[in-house]
C-alpha cells in the first residue's frame, strides 16, 4: 500500500486549481441509466470512487467511453439490474444506481452497503420512499431487491432525517413515476441541486432543487445530456484549511465560495483572510490561529466533510476549540492519529474538545476514512518534521492528485509507492 511522506514547516504559495465534485459526478454519472442514448460529462474528477461507479455502470451494461476527464455513458438495455456486495461495500454511493434502475427497468437488485468507518449509513429512508412509491422490496443475503409494476406513483414523502443519497436517489426515481413526488425535509446540498439541474436538462420536470421541499412530476422518458460537474467543494474547502494551517498566501482558482459560506466563517473567525479575486478565491494565513467551536450540520451549516480537516487546523489554534459532529455516529477515527502528533483532544460523546497546542510533531499515521487521510495530510504539512501516512487509497477515493497539487504549492510531500 502507498505511503505518503511529509517534511511539514513549508508555507503554501501559488495557485490552485479545484477538480470536478466526487460527489456531485457520483449521483449524475448514475442518472445516465434514465436514458437510452449517449450522455457526455465534462470535468468528472479522476478517482477510486469514480472508477467504482464506472465498474459498476458497465457490470449493468451500460457502455461507458473515456477521453482524460470526460466520460460518455450510455444504457441502452441492461443485462444485470444489480450492484453486487463487492462493488458496493468499496462504495456505498454505489446505491445511487437503485432509483435509476427501478424506475427505468422497474426492478433492481443492490446489496446493502453494510456499515462503514465512519458509521452504520443505513439506507432505511431511501427504502420507506421507495416503499410509498409502490415498489415491493425483499431484503434477503444482504441484497435488497425491488420491482414494480406497472410503474412507480408519485407519493409525499417526509425523510425525517436530511439524507444527501436518499434525496438524489427518490429524486431520480420519481423522474420517470405516474403522478407527483413531493420530497420534504429534502437535502439541500449543492450536489443534490446539480442533480435536479441535470435531470431537468433531460427532459424532468423537477421544481426546489437544493432546497427541503422538491416537487417532480413524472414523466414518460428522459433524453441525454451534457454536463461539466461543477468544482468540488470539500477539495476546495481543505485546500483553503491547507493555506491557513500553513500561514501560506494561495490563490485557489475555480473555487465556489458561495457553497462554503459555513466554512468560510469560521476560518475567518479563526483569523483566516479570505479574499475573493476576480479568478478565484486568495486565502493568506498570516495571523495566529484562534480557536473556534464547529457544529457540522446538514447543509448549508457547517459541512461534516470539513469536521476532520478543520479539527486539525484547531489543534494548533490558540485556546479550546469544541467541535461537534452531529450527522454522524463515529466520524471521529482522525482523533487518535491527531494525537500520536502531539494535539491535546478529548472526545465526549459527540463532542471534540480541542486545545491548540504550539506546534504538531511529525510521526507515522495511518489514514482511516476519506476525510481523517486527509486531516492528517494537513496536519504533516504544519508539524515539526516528518510525517509518514500509510493506507492513502482512502485518500485516493476523494482527491485528485492531490500531492501533486500540494507539492506545485510549495509542499515537502511525496508518494511512496509499496
Ligand atoms: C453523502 O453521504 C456524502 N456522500 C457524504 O460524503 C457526506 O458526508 C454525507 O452525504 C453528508 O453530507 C455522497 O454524496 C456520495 P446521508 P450519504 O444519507 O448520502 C443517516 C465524503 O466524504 N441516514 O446524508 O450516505 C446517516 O446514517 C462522503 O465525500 C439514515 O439514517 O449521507 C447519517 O447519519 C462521506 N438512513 C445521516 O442520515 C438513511 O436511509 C446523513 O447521511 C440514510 C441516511
Amino acid at each position: 500500500m502507498d505511503k505518503i511522506i511529509i517534511q511539514g514547516g513549508n508555507r503554501l504559495a501559488g495557485e490552485v486549481g479545484i477538480s470536478g465534485a466526487k460527489n456531485a459526478a457520483l449521483a449524475i454519472l448514475s442518472s445516465a441509466l434514465l436514458t437510452d442514448e449517449w450522455n457526455t460529462f465534462y470535468n468528472v474528477p479522476k478517482l477510486k470512487d469514480i472508477d467504482t461507479i464506472k465498474t459498476l455502470l458497465l457490470h449493468i451494461g451500460a457502455e461507458v467511453q473515456e477521453k482524460g476527464n470526460d466520460l460518455k455513458i450510455r444504457t441502452r438495455n441492461i443485462q444485470n439490474a444489480e450492484a453486487p456486495y463487492a462493488l458496493v461495500k468499496t462504495m456505498r454511493a454505489s446505491s445511487l444506481v437503485l432509483g435509476p434502475l427501478l424506475t427505468r427497468f422497474k426492478r433492481a437488485r443492490v446489496s446493502l452497503p453494510g456499515g462503514c468507518a465512519i458509521g452504520a449509513r443505513p439506507m432505511n429512508l431511501h427504502l420507506l420512499a421507495l416503499e410509498k412509491m409502490g415498489a415491493d422490496i425483499k431484503i434477503e443475503s444482504g441484497y435488497i431487491d425491488v420491482k414494480v409494476a406497472p410503474r412507480l406513483k408519485g407519493a409525499k414523502i417526509y425523510f425525517d432525517i436530511s439524507t444527501v443519497t436518499g434525496t438524489e436517489n427518490i429524486m431520480m426515481a420519481a423522474t420517470l413515476a405516474d403522478g407527483i413526488t413531493i420530497l420534504e425535509n429534502a437535502a439541500c446540498e449543492p450536489e443534490v441541486a446539480e442533480l435536479a439541474d441535470v435531470l431537468n436538462n433531460m427532459g424532468a420536470c423537477i421544481k426546489g432543487g437544493g432546497t427541503d421541499c422538491i416537487t417532480i412530476e413524472g414523466v414518460d422518458s428522459l433524453k441525454p445530456v451534457r454536463h461539466t460537474v461543477m468544482p468540488d467543494r470539500i477539495e476546495a474547502g481543505t485546500f483553503m484549511v491547507a493555506a491557513g494551517m500553513t500561514k501560506g498566501n494561495v490563490l485557489i482558482k475555480n473555487c465556489p465560495i458561495h457553497n462554503l459560506e459555513a466554512l468560510a466563517v469560521k476560518l475567518q473567525a479563526a483569523g483566516v483572510e479570505i479574499k475573493t479575486e476576480n479568478d478565484g478565491v486568495r486565502i493568506i494565513g498570516n495571523s495566529p490561529l484562534q480557536s473556534v467551536d464547529v457544529k457540522t450540520l446538514p447543509y448549508p451549516g457547517f459541512p461534516t466533510d470539513m469536521q476532520a480537516q478543520f479539527m486539525a487546523m484547531m489543534s494548533i489554534a490558540n485556546g479550546l476549540s469544541v467541535i461537534t459532529e452531529t450527522v454522524f455516529e463515529n466520524r471521529f477515527m482522525h482523533v487518535s492519529e491527531l494525537q500520536r502528533m502531539g494535539a491535546d483532544i478529548r472526545i465526549d460523546g459527540r463532542n471534540a474538545i480541542v486545545k491548540g497546542m504550539p506546534f504538531l510533531s511529525g510521526a507515522p499515521v495511518m489514514a482511516t476514512d476519506l476525510r481523517a487521510s486527509a486531516s492528517l495530510i494537513l496536519a504533516g504539512l504544519a508539524a515539526e518534521g516528518v510525517t509518514e501516512i500509510s493506507r492513502v487509497y482512502h485518500l485516493d477515493r476523494g482527491y485528485e492528485r492531490i500531492e501533486e497539487k500540494l507539492s506545485k504549492l510549495g509542499a515537502n510531500i511525496k508518494r511512496v509507492k509499496a
